[in-house]
């Protein structure tokens, strides 16, 4: 379904080449100030990197209907964003040959003739223009409790960022450029692994690393609704996301628990964990050290290149080369919206924990 969220529930509406994309929220508490520079902001991280990415450019400002001098009043909000840059004859050819790695052909299965293909429909990037409003929304929401999030490429394709930051590092310095990377030689590095792919018609696929500071000890409904579950489910609302580790992930399995386990010290009159191999989560509750795991994207799908695919209506085999405008690589601009999906779950635990007072 399209809606996600317990406390503050978020309803996805519209699609790529429909009239508008938008979102009704509900639950955020009355009287909060949301500020449409963060929104701007926040927008401008997911739009694509310049010479590399699509060349679909548009405004993207939201109306935000459910505000009363600029704050909320206990209504839901809408957000809208028009689709002002429509070009539907580059996917007529899809309805007839499905793009091997999209989601055309299940879709044709489950919708018929009547799923929306143009630009992907509902199953295209585009929507997550509205996930990263929302989050960023939420973002000047979670602030207020001391809660920042943030995000940096630390793979694309070949290229790997191994060096660990902290939080304040990565919060610092991870937005300074269009790739998400760390250091402008990874961002060079990363660029050329991207042109390289698109040279050859190809794409690429990353690795994000998303941190969270400032999380209260205790959050997440355990059994079912833990934080690492709601945060993995909302990540893999993310097309283009196929996987997920918080922490040290599938590693902790090659240890020994005498390694894998962060041992507690007392710093300052608080509990600390000496290392955070837990990602900042145990028994799905927050356990005090900050958030951290990596998101897995797969290479854009769309590519130039020909490849095999199937004319559904012939029923024969067919040849398949995607004309339009798509990115070589979504890893960089999927940052943002990973940390979007993070923000509204975590607004969402603190007001089901009590942590925040809903109205
Ligand atoms: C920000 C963003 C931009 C995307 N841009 C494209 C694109 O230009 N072309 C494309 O084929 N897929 C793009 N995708 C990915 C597809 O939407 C996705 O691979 C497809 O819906 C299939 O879903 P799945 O990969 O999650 O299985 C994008 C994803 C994101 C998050």
């Amino acid at each position: 379904m399209n809606t996600i969220g317990n406390a503050i529930r978020l309803t996805l509406f519209g699609a790529s080449h429909d009239t508008c994309i938008g979102c009704v929220i509900d639950g955020i508490p009355a009287g909060f100030a949301v500020n449409t520079e963060t929104i701007t902001r926040d927008l401008a991280l997911r739009k694509p990197a310049p010479g590399i990415g699509t060349p679909r450019a548009e405004p993207d400002i939201p109306e935000i209907v459910g505000l009363l001098d600029g704050k909320t009043t206990g209504a839901p909000l809408v957000l809208r964003i028009e689709n002002t840059n429509i070009r539907d004859s580059d996917y007529d050819e899809l309805r007839r040959v499905p793009r091997p790695g999209h989601a055309d052909y299940p879709a044709y299965c489950k919708y018929g003739l009547s799923h929306d293909i143009r630009g992907g429909g509902m199953f295209s990037g585009r929507m997550t223009a509205v996930l990263v409003a929302a989050g960023a929304i939420l973002r000047d929401f979670l602030s207020a409790f001391g809660i920042s999030v943030g995000s940096y490429t630390s793979r694309i394709g070949s290229v790997v960022d191994t060096a660990s930051y902290s939080a304040e590092e990565i919060l610092a310095r991870s937005t300074t450029n269009a790739l998400r990377a760390m250091t402008p030689e990874l961002e060079d590095a990363m660029r050329c692994e991207i042109l390289s792919a698109k040279a050859d018609g190809d794409s690429v696929g990353g690795v994000i690393r998303c941190v969270a500071c400032g999380l209260p000890a205790g959050l997440g409904e355990p059994f079912f609704d833990t934080l690492d579950g709601e945060i993995a489910k909302a990540v893999f609302a993310v097309p283009g996301v196929k996987g997920i580790e918080f922490g040290a992930g599938f590693a902790a399995s090659a240890m020994r628990g005498s390694e894998n386990n962060d041992s507690y010290r007392m710093a300052d009159g608080a509990v600390r964990t000496e290392t955070n191999n837990a990602g900042g989560i145990l028994g799905g509750m927050a356990n005090g050290a900050e958030l951290s795991f990596a998101v897995a994207f797969k290479p854009t799908p769309s590519i130039a290149k020909a490849q095999d695919s199937v004319d559904l209506f012939a029923g024969t085999d067919a040849e398949l080369a995607v004309r339009g405008r798509h990115d070589p690589c979504i890893a960089p601009r999927g940052a943002v919206v990973v940390e979007a999906m993070t923000i509204f779950v975590i607004a969402d635990l603190l007001i089901r924990g009590g942590f925040a007072c809903r109205n």
